[in-house]
Formats: structure tokens, C-alpha cells, sequence
């Protein structure tokens, strides 16, 4: 059952009657092991999602949670009236938001930037990591490709090479990887799951093979972060970053760069007025200064401050701290397991629990019926994607037993 957690004003303070139910399911605290558990779709209220569709494609983008819909049009509605809007709004929701996705990711708000896209942060990471002619970076087979063209960018221009890890038949993505670090590897730039399937990267092993060579750690979480633990002091990653509108339920233009401590101080790909010491203060912006806000600060992208998109932004990261990731995780983790369970029985090779992240996964279709396939779903209201030969089925807490059957039933009758 849903129950309201607490109420409390648009993000952007004092201005707006809007206001946000930010809603907690009774039990969340209770977990696989505890032998209670809400039953699958508890959630699914606090969506705005019809209830003809099935929707397993969160590893594109998420459906909206209404709160966070209802903070955008607060947002935009009080955008709509500059006159209310003082020099400090500028700042306290933008901060809000940072010591947010601090809480969620337990570091602190000064190692949070602001970036608009992954590729934002991976410039910024690819800036400050240092490259020799001869490096290595190493990236895996097929990886998204804001992380191989960022790398391979940054490979010509100091004339290094990007170094794809390549699965052989039953090998695990950190098997390869780590088979392939040597000396040379000055950085691995790797997801938490690969992108197409949700087969996962151990990013502990990794962070550990890397340190050995004095190899930077970039992790690129878009399909992970807000739907699996991320262990940052036993990874010590260099940067990851993260889009919003994913596992994070929140909107686009609003992603998440953490930058560990010993690259704080490193250059910005832009030189924007806000991330200035004292830009606080509008009557003196022209005192240029040489000096930045504190910690990761100096990396956010300009214009951060969008009276629509950081509300939204705000209110899905606040339902993910009031669900808590793990608690996401392990419910992603019965429904995927009960998806796979029944995929299986029609017939379909499905992964291991334990080759692939708790919240996604992929089922190998016949390459020529894969398309054929989608289009079946498509008519019956299933939302899912295929990548490669591939059908990528990525749930969230909205998903129940009856978009199972859907996407079962079609399956059953489609290949
Ligand atoms: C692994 C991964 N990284 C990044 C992105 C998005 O990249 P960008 O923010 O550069 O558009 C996606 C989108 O699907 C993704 O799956």
C-alpha cells in the first residue's frame, strides 16, 4: 500500500500552492530476506503510466513518477513569474539537488557536478585524467557510444589507444578486462552492466586491477546508478557519471558527475560565470576572479540552474532515498527473477541471476525474428527494446504481475 511519506512545498521555495507528495511504500524497510514483501506493481500509483501498458524499458528512459511531473510544472510555472524569482533561487535548489545525490550515493555534496550527459562528464573526466603517448584506454566491446567516442577522441589527441575487452564464450566482462590491464592502462572507462544486456561488471575487482597499474577508474553508471549499490570507497572510482532520466527517474538535461577528491581541483571544459567564487553576489560579477566554488562545483555545466528540469530532478531522487537503493534493487531483483523464471518455461535462454545487474537483462531472440517480435509486443502494449539480437527488458517498481503475463503471453505466441 501507498502511503503519503510527507508533504512539503515546491522545491523552489515559497513560491508555488504546488505541492509534492513524495510517497514511501509501507514495507519498504522489509526486504527479500525478511519474508514480507509488497507484491510486485506496489508502486505503479505513483507513476503516471496507463494501465494498458507494460512498460519494461527504464534502460531507455523511465516513466515519469507524477511527483516528479508535478514538481516540472510547479518549476515551469514559477519560471513563468521571473518577478518572484530572487538572486538565491539561483542557488538553493541546485544545492538542494547536489546534497541529494550525495545522500543517495553516500559521498559528499562537494565531490557532486551538475552535467547535462554522460558525454559532459566523461569529457570532463577524459580532461583530467592524464594520457601519454603509447596508453592505453580501455573500454568494453560494443559500450555505448558516448564512452567510445569521448575515449577514442581523447586517444587521438595524445596518441594513445582505446582497447576494446572482448568476451570469449562463457567469460565474464571483468575476466576480460582484468585479463587485459597491464602497465600501459592508464585508464578503464567501464558501465557497472553493459548497456544491451545488464551483464555485469564486478566495478570492486576492476577498481582494484586498476589501482595495481596506477590506472584511472571512470565509471559510466547510466544503467546502473538508482537501481544497484554502488560501493564508492571499496571501487575508488575517479569520475562516474550518470544521466537523470533512467534508473534515476528523473528528467533529461539533469545528470550526476562524482569526481573523487584528488581530481577536484582539475579544469572545466567551459569557463561559465556561476562556477566563480562570489557569484553569489550579481552586483560584482565583473570582480573576474581566478578562484572556483568548492569541490566538484567548478565542473558543472553552465545554465544548471533550470527552474523546470531541477525540481523534477530533486523529487526523483528524494522518492529513490525514500525507497533506498538497496531496497529498489532487491524488489528489481524478485521481478526480474520472476520474469526470467517465466521467459525460460516458453522456451527462451535467459541468463543467470548472477551474470547479469538485478534490474535488467537480455533474452537472445532468433536475429530474424527480432523485429518481428518488437512489432508483436508493440500491438499488445509491451514497451521493450531490442539491442543487438537482444531483447532488453528493464523493469521498475510499477511493473505487476499482470505486465509479466503480457509480455509472456506475447513472447509465447511471437517467436
Ligand atoms: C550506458 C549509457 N551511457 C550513456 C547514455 C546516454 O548518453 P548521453 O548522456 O551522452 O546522451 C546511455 C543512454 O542510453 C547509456 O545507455
Amino acid at each position: 500500500m501507498i502511503v503519503p511519506q510527507r508533504i512539503r512545498r515546491s522545491p523552489v521555495a515559497g513560491r508555488s500552492d504546488a505541492r509534492i507528495v513524495i510517497a514511501r511504500e509501507e514495507g519498504t524497510s522489509l526486504t527479500a530476506h525478511s519474508g514480507r514483501r509488497a507484491p510486485l506493481g506496489d508502486a505503479r500509483a505513483l507513476f503516471d503510466l496507463p494501465e494498458h501498458v507494460a512498460y519494461f524499458n527504464t534502460a531507455n528512459m523511465s516513466p515519469m513518477l507524477r511527483a516528479v511531473a508535478d514538481a516540472g510544472i510547479a518549476g515551469v510555472r514559477s519560471r513563468a513569474a521571473p518577478w518572484t524569482i530572487t538572486a538565491e533561487d539561483w542557488f538553493s535548489d541546485v544545492e538542494r539537488l547536489r546534497s541529494r545525490v550525495a545522500t543517495l550515493m553516500d559521498a559528499t555534496p562537494d565531490a557532486i557536478a551538475l552535467v547535462p550527459s554522460t558525454s559532459y562528464g566523461l569529457a570532463i573526466a577524459a580532461r583530467n585524467v592524464p594520457l601519454e603517448p603509447g596508453d592505453h584506454i580501455m573500454v568494453l566491446a560494443e559500450e555505448y557510444p558516448s564512452n567510445y567516442y569521448t575515449w577514442s577522441h581523447a586517444a587521438d589527441m595524445a596518441d594513445a589507444s582505446v582497447v576494446q575487452a572482448v568476451r570469449e564464450p562463457g567469460q565474464s566482462w571483468t575476466d576480460a578486462v582484468l585479463g587485459l590491464i597491464d602497465e600501459r592502462t592508464a585508464v578503464v572507462a567501464v558501465p557497472n552492466v553493459h548497456w544491451t544486456d545488464g551483464s555485469v561488471v564486478d566495478l570492486e575487482a576492476i577498481g582494484a586491477g586498476a589501482r595495481a597499474v596506477d590506472a584511472a577508474v571512470v565509471v559510466d553508471a547510466s544503467q546502473s546508478l538508482g537501481a544497484m549499490p554502488l560501493d564508492l570507497a571499496g571501487v575508488d572510482p575517479d569520475f562516474v557519471v550518470s544521466v537523470g532520466y533512467k534508473w534515476l527517474l528523473g528528467p533529461f538535461s539533469v545528470g550526476y558527475l562524482y569526481v573523487a577528491d584528488r581530481h577536484q581541483r582539475g579544469q572545466p571544459i567551459e569557463h561559465n560565470w556561476i562556477l566563480r567564487q562570489g557569484a553569489e553576489d550579481f552586483a560584482r560579477l565583473v570582480d573576474y576572479t581566478d578562484e572556483y566554488q568548492p569541490g566538484a562545483r567548478r565542473y558543472d555545466v553552465g545554465q544548471r540552474t533550470n527552474f523546470g528540469l531541477v525540481p523534477m530532478a530533486i523529487a526523483a531522487v528524494d522518492q529513490l532515498i525514500a525507497w533506498s537503493i538497496p531496497t529498489v534493487s532487491d524488489r528489481l531483483a524478485v521481478t526480474c527473477d520472476a520474469l526470467r523464471r517465466d521467459i525460460a518455461a516458453v522456451g527462451l535462454d535467459v541468463p543467470a541471476p548472477t551474470a547479469v545487474g538485478p534490474h535488467m537483462f537480455g533474452v537472445n531472440l532468433p536475429p530474424h525474428r527480432a523485429g518481428a517480435v518488437l512489432d508483436r509486443l508493440g500491438d499488445a502494449g509491451v514497451i521493450a527494446s531490442i539491442r543487438g539480437a537482444s531483447l532488453r527488458i528493464s523493469p521498475h517498481l510499477h511493473t505487476t504481475n499482470a505486465d509479466i503475463d503480457r509480455l509472456v503471453s506475447t513472447l509465447r505466441s511471437a517467436v
